[in-house]
């Protein structure tokens, strides 16, 4: 494995078998295995469990790591092409990924979506052009609409409570004031289709996720015996539900007008998941989010503090399951 930008890129068998390579580490831990490699992090978006849970992954495999957060006691980064560069950015990531891939054995990178123009956000523009910079195995830390890391991590974590390969998945738009990326439903929506689950998405009107999305999820829904619709009838989602995953995201009707989107959004604080939307669910239906979540606006307190939430070991799963990531890049076996 050279990159690990998309789980698409990897299929099945090879995600299945990355995480048994996690949990063989979790079983017999190799303190040593990646001794003498550094692991560069370049984040252009804040961060708390995918900064942390990389350094803490390398240092457990014996490697080390340095971060990178632009204009913050680093030069601030300009990233579009042609830049005319007479503003706060003093160095462009033509000149800084370089050099940065030149001091380490791996990079990650974390760009998120302009959240302007979503045919550039789909096609992943700003992030492949940075990784175009890169000549050393690459980690998407979350870019326009992926976060692979993520997505092994939610996989990892459904194996681990029993949650069935071909289970009900509820993937729920849940209310925040300003428009979120699309880059965590995304990846759930694909990963779940992937793993062969039965996946609804349930959003209100003008938040449906773009076509080619649902159809890349589509394709690996017929390769795993699972499948992938959308819906607005929420009672009838999340009936014999086994998770309900909570992500906010943008309106997708009127994509990057951020007006139009509080407008919509405005009338759509009800989405904020609480006991009742497990009425009908299956008797053991978990609760996921990718984290950071505004309680009692996107999840209610009642819900993440009840014995259905497996937010914690999301978490938790990105340590351990990026550990398999690095060990595979950097070991390459
Ligand atoms: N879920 C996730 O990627 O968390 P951070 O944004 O804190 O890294």
């Amino acid at each position: 494995m050279k990159r690990f930008l998309d789980l698409a890129d990897l299929g099945r068998e090879e995600v299945i078998a990355l995480l048994e390579l996690a949990r063989r580490l979790t079983r017999s831990p190799e303190p040593h295995a990646l001794s003498g490699k550094i692991l560069g992090l370049l984040f252009l978006n804040p961060s708390l469990r995918t900064l942390a849970s990389f350094q803490a992954g390398m240092a457990r495999l014996g490697g080390t790591s340095f971060v990178i957060t632009p204009g913050q006691g680093t030069w601030q980064l300009e990233t579009k092409r042609g830049a005319v560069m007479d503003g706060a950015a003093a160095e462009h990531v033509r000149e800084g990924i370089p050099v940065l891939a030149s001091y380490c054995d791996a990079l990650g990178i974390r760009a998120f979506a302009d959240g302007k123009d979503l045919g550039a956000d789909l096609a992943e523009t700003r992030f492949n052009a940075m990784a175009g910079l890169v000549d050393k195995p690459l980690i998407n830390l979350e870019s326009a609409v992926n976060h692979p890391c993520q997505a092994l991590a939610d996989w990892k974590t459904m194996d681990e409570v029993g949650v069935p390969r071909d289970g009900r998945f509820v993937l729920s738009w849940a209310y925040h004031p300003r428009p979120l990326p699309l880059a965590v439903p995304a990846a759930a929506l694909h990963m779940a289709a992937l793993r062969g689950m039965q996946v609804v998405v349930l959003r209100p009107e003008g938040f449906a996720l773009p076509k080619a999305l649902m159809d890349k999820a589509r394709r690996a829904a017929e390769l795993s015996g699972g499948s992938v619709r959308e819906t607005d009838e929420r009672n009838e989602a999340l009936s014999g539900a086994h998770i309900i995953y909570a992500k906010e995201w943008s309106a997708t009707s009127c994509y990057g007008d951020a007006e139009a989107d509080a407008a919509l959004r405005a009338r759509l604080a009800g989405w904020c998941v609480r006991n009742d939307w497990f009425a009908r669910a299956a008797a053991d239906c978990r609760l996921m989010h990718c984290l950071p979540v505004r309680r009692n606006v996107a999840v209610a307190d009642e819900v993440l503090d009840s014995g259905r939430s497996i937010v914690q070991l999301e978490a938790y799963n990105r340590l351990t399951a990026q550990m398999a990531v690095l060990y595979r890049l950097l070991k390459g076996i």
